[in-house]
């Protein structure tokens, strides 16, 4: 047997398992894996001696070249996508988000066309609704027949984002129809704003009111209302970037009810805590996304979630500005600060560092977190998330050992600072393929733009 890549000598680690075990790829995909390949007629020959090698990860919440408060989001998908690639990440799932008055459609063109001649490794798309009349309804149906099969909708942002109650719920009862997935944003937006117009009347503008603005309470609250609805639509449903213990007890009761309730958090709210806003004058801008930072200690009740499988995934919700001129919009008001943090690059070495190498949990799940559970809720598995023979050999091969420092001077994010600037990371990926094809080599971008290709999914399935 003639392969195009043997991978020899690492540690093969899915979800499931762990073994020593050769990999053999042939085109795009992983065609053999055993404890010795034949390499004497092999195109390439990689060394994986002393490291673990992993599906691709999977980050389902990216938001690439978005417009929002004015301004954009700093990397595009060239720059996220090679960024993501760095940190071992070599599939996104980003939002077209459908404006007041447009077609689901005209949303899902607008961000094919952005993604399609930079994506360096493969892409899918999410969709916001903002707008739902009877058109879009049916327009649901539709999308999830062509891969896109799964929806965000925001019980936040009135005006803006914000769906009534009503509209969620005709929102998943189609979803419920045609097997597609709500994601959904779980604050109330309605209370939030009343808080914050208070606040502002007191004079209140600095960046850390943003966060001091959107109580827990509020996020539960949502999260129940959410699950609710969900329940009665007979629908699954998708918590996304999930920030506090209190919206967590939310989802483990459902959870614990039988329901098909998931929940992803994000590294900001295991690293980082209402301590950043302890910071000179504007710097805690750098902090301001939503849901907000907590308190510290809900970051080991988070942990833990994960660990217990109340939380299913981790994204990043990477939705960089830079701190110069881009959260500087909001100098004088923090609800003119463009909401939203980058860290699309630093997702699997924060959690391998936390997770494995801070003993909460094993490396295999680790790999569900960040790789299986995401392609098995969204309609990717088995071609993604896992090492099996006919998946796409999206692989990293990632060194356990070794360490860095997270640092705005040495990432490769288009972002002038970094939300965790000085954590020490344990594990970091070597060298990444995407389809077989090399997308980081020895610290190098050796990938091409345009490379990446849009990812038809199937409908979620029941995890
Ligand atoms: O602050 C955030 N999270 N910005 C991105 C938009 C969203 O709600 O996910
Ligand atoms: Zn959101
Ligand atoms: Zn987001």
């Amino acid at each position: 047997m003639r392969f195009d890549m043997v991978i020899k000598n690492g540690a093969v680690v899915t979800a499931t398992d762990t073994c020593a075990a050769d990999i053999g790829v042939s085109g795009h995909k992983v065609s053999a894996i055993a404890a010795q390949l034949p390499i004497e007629n092999a195109g390439k020959v990689v060394d994986a001696a002393g490291c673990l090698v992993i599906p691709g990860g999977i980050d389902v919440h990216t938001h690439l070249d978005m417009p929002f408060g004015g301004t954009m989001s700093a990397d595009d998908f060239e720059t996220g996508t090679v960024a993501a690639a760095f940190g071992g990440t070599t599939t996104l799932i980003d939002f077209a988000i459908q404006y007041k008055g447009q077609s689901l459609r005209e949303a899902f063109d607008t961000w094919m066309k952005k993604a399609h001649d930079k994506a360096v490794t493969d892409y899918s798309f999410h969709c916001i609704i903002t707008d739902l009349g009877s058109a879009q309804l049916e327009e649901m149906g539709q999308l999830i027949r062509e891969g896109v099969t799964s929806f965000k909708l925001f019980m936040a942002y009135p005006g803006v984002f914000m769906l009534d109650d009503a509209s969620i719920f005709r929102a998943m009862s189609q979803a419920a129809k045609h097997a597609g997935l709500i994601c959904m944003h779980a604050e109330n937006g309605g209370a939030i704003d009343v808080i914050v117009q208070r606040a502002l009347a007191e004079g209140k503008r600095a960046p850390k009111y943003h966060a001091l603005t959107r109580p827990v309470t509020a996020e539960a609250e949502a999260t129940s209302r959410a699950i609710a609805l969900a329940e009665m639509a007979g629908a699954p449903v998708y918590i996304v970037h999930l920030s506090c213990n209190e919206a967590l007890e939310k989802v483990r009761e459902a959870r614990d009810r039988g329901l098909p309730a998931y929940a992803e958090t994000c590294p900001q709210y295991l690293y980082l805590s209402l301590e950043n806003f302890d910071v000179p004058g504007f710097e805690g801008a750098k902090y301001v996304f939503t849901p907000p930072l907590r308190e510290k200690w809900h970051q080991e009740k988070l942990w833990q979630g994960l660990a217990q499988d109340t939380l299913q995934v981790v994204s990043t919700d990477h939705c960089p500005f830079c701190f110069k001129e881009q959260k500087e919009l909001g100098r004088d008001d923090f609800t003119k600060i463009p909401n939203g943090g980058p860290g699309i690059e630093h997702r699997l070495s924060l959690i391998y560092t936390g997770g494995v190498h801070g003993k909460r949990f094993s490396a295999n799940r680790f790999v569900e977190l960040v790789s299986t559970a995401p392609a098995k809720l969204f309609g990717l598995y088995p071609r993604k998330g896992t090492i099996a023979v006919g998946s796409d050999a999206d692989l990293v091969i990632f060194d356990p050992n070794r360490e860095e420092i997270i640092s705005a001077k040495t990432h490769h994010m288009r972002v002038d600072y970094s939300m965790f600037e000085g954590i020490h990371t344990t594990g970091a990926p070597r060298a990444v393929f995407s389809r077989g094809k090399p997308v980081i080599d020895a610290g190098k971008f050796v990938g091409r733009p345009g490379a990446g290709q849009f990812i038809r999914r199937q409908t979620y399935s029941r995890m």
